[in-house]
């Protein structure tokens, strides 16, 4: 078989992560401190994968492009692929056609995040003769997702992008291992009615003409990182999998750190209480504040007086007096003061230089 390739998508508009994607794409926006896409990033060279094609958007394109670079901190080898609109995930695979060539691919969607990695499903499709391999979860609201109806033997008799009704509760993850016949079944499929080429329609292609198509149950955690709830629930998840204990600032004798707490270079912690699994950045002032567990605080943010808890404050913020802010996503650079007679509990998700006063 020929190398395994893989194809990242970074293309796309964004638009339910609002206001955040207005000035980042979303597959930059940071989980616990690192952005999605570094974890996408590990898990294909994890699997082995050498030669990696990364999707960009001419909007978001040289922010992505800046942001990973050659790919060689990963051991990949990056080349970046111009797609136009967002016509689809099919549309990205045709616009990767000549990268791609006759090899078979590991196509990953830049802003999905999955539990314990690609590389168990890289050699179950070394070792089957599918034409395609997705993966499956069961989700509660399958109504977002393309969805899978198997046959009772597990094999798959039809699937359907984003139903109304939905046939099934088991939802195609952004993870899926393609051998070259889907090109063909591609090239036959129309737009759907919201206008793009679905993957989901290329693989149901795929299955009517006669293509094998196989399936595997994701048992971990899967998150798809570009709604606000999911983006506070994969901070969650990754905080809760990943954080280790690591103090490299300066941490005050009238402090509590408990559990699992990394604190960056040049960060001083002062009069504050931190329990973890939580993440705060480098250059970060913390005073007489309490910052609870499954928060993530970018570099250079300083909260003062303030309480912050299941929240993912990006870098450069500031919080003044802020009793309460919980469940909250912040974009860079955002200023939240509270007068004294302010409300105390504050749910938030504010773009990038915003400023609230309370
Ligand atoms: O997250 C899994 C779901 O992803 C699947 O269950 C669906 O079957 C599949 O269609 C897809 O649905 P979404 O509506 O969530 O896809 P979204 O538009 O968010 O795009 C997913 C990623 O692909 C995102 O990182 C942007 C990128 N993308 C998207 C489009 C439409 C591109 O690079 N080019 C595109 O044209």
């Amino acid at each position: 078989m020929k190398d395994l390739k893989g194809l990242v998508l970074c293309g796309g508009r964004g638009t339910r992560l609002r206001p955040l994607t207005y000035t980042s794409a979303k597959q930059l926006i940071p989980v616990a401190n690192k952005p999605i896409l570094h974890f996408v990033l590990d898990q294909v060279a994890e699997a082995g994968i050498r030669d990696v094609g990364i999707i960009i958007s001419p909007e978001t394109g040289a922010a992505v492009q800046g942001a990973i670079g050659t790919g060689e901190r990963w051991g990949l080898r990056a080349t970046y692929i111009t797609q136009d609109a967002p016509s689809g995930l099919a549309h990205a695979v045709l616009t990767a056609r000549s990268f791609l060539e006759d090899s078979p691919f590991l196509m990953f969607l830049g802003d999905n995040l999955i539990q314990g990695g690609v590389q168990a499903l890289r050699q179950r499709f070394a070792g089957s003769e599918a034409d395609a391999l997705i993966l499956l979860k069961e989700v509660a609201d399958p109504r977002q997702f393309g969805v899978a109806v198997l046959n009772g033997d597990g094999s798959v008799h039809a699937l359907v992008e984003k139903p109304q009704t939905p046939p099934s509760n088991l939802a195609l993850v952004g993870v899926y291992l393609f051998r070259p016949a889907i090109h063909a079944a591609i090239a036959r499929i129309r737009p759907s009615a919201r206008g793009e080429l679905e993957i989901t329609d290329a693989i149901q292609e795929l299955l009517r003409a006669g293509g094998r198509v196989e399936t595997v149950r994701l048992e971990g955690w899967w998150l798809d990182a570009g709604k606000k709830d999911d983006l506070l629930e994969a901070n969650r998840a990754v905080l809760d999998e990943f954080t280790r204990r690591e103090i490299l600032g300066d941490v005050g004798d009238e402090c509590t750190v408990t559990g699992r707490v990394a604190i960056g270079r040049l960060t001083t912690v002062e009069r504050s209480t931190i329990r973890g699994p939580a993440v705060i950045g480098e250059r970060c002032r913390i005073q007489g504040a309490f910052i609870g567990p499954y928060s993530a605080i970018g570099d250079g943010t300083v909260v003062t007086q303030s309480s912050v808890q299941h929240s993912v404050v990006l870098d450069g913020c500031r919080l003044e007096g802020v009793d309460r802010l919980e469940d909250s996503v912040l974009g860079r650079a955002v200023t939240i003061t509270r007068a004294a007679d302010g409300p105390k509990a504050l749910r938030v998700f504010v773009s990038d230089d915003s400023k609230i006063s309370l």
